[in-house]
């Protein structure tokens, strides 16, 4: 997922009127990095994330993005939270995120050791 999560990254901060304008309306990067999400992801399956959004977001307009842009956010979320990228590119596909699970522990734990 490296390269398109980099360019999804520098349109997120810009907000230059794509669709992920969306999102920083309302949310800084901290309300996807914090305690709190910690908290409520961590150890769950990656589609429970995904349909998250996907049902919720954006909060005024819910489902308004379609599947590969849904797939686009849920990778600059994971890089957020700097979990370990994947061989292979993020997919909206539910049963292959229900194989991947929110690691969050694992950055926690680095940091506590070092
Ligand atoms: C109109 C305001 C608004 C917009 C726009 C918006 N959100 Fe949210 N979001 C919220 C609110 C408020 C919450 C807290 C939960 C709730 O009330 O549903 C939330 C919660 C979340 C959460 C869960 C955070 C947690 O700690 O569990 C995620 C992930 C998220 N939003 C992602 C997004 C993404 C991605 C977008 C862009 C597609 C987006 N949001 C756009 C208002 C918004």
């Amino acid at each position: 997922m490296a390269m398109a999560t980099a360019t999804s990254c520098s349109e997120h901060a810009t907000g230059d009127g794509s669709k992920q304008g969306y999102c920083v309306s309302c949310h800084t990067a901290a309300t996807h990095t914090g305690p709190a999400f910690r908290l409520k992801w961590a150890g769950r399956p990656l589609s429970d994330l995904f349909s998250y959004v996907h049902t919720n977001m954006p909060k005024n307009d819910p489902a308004s993005l379609d599947d590969s842009q849904y797939g686009v956010l849920l990778a600059y979320i994971l890089q957020m939270n700097r979990m370990p990228a994947g061989k292979t590119p993020l997919s909206p596909d539910s049963t292959a995120l229900a194989k991947i699970r929110i690691d969050t522990i694992r950055t926690v734990s680095i940091n506590s050791v070092s």
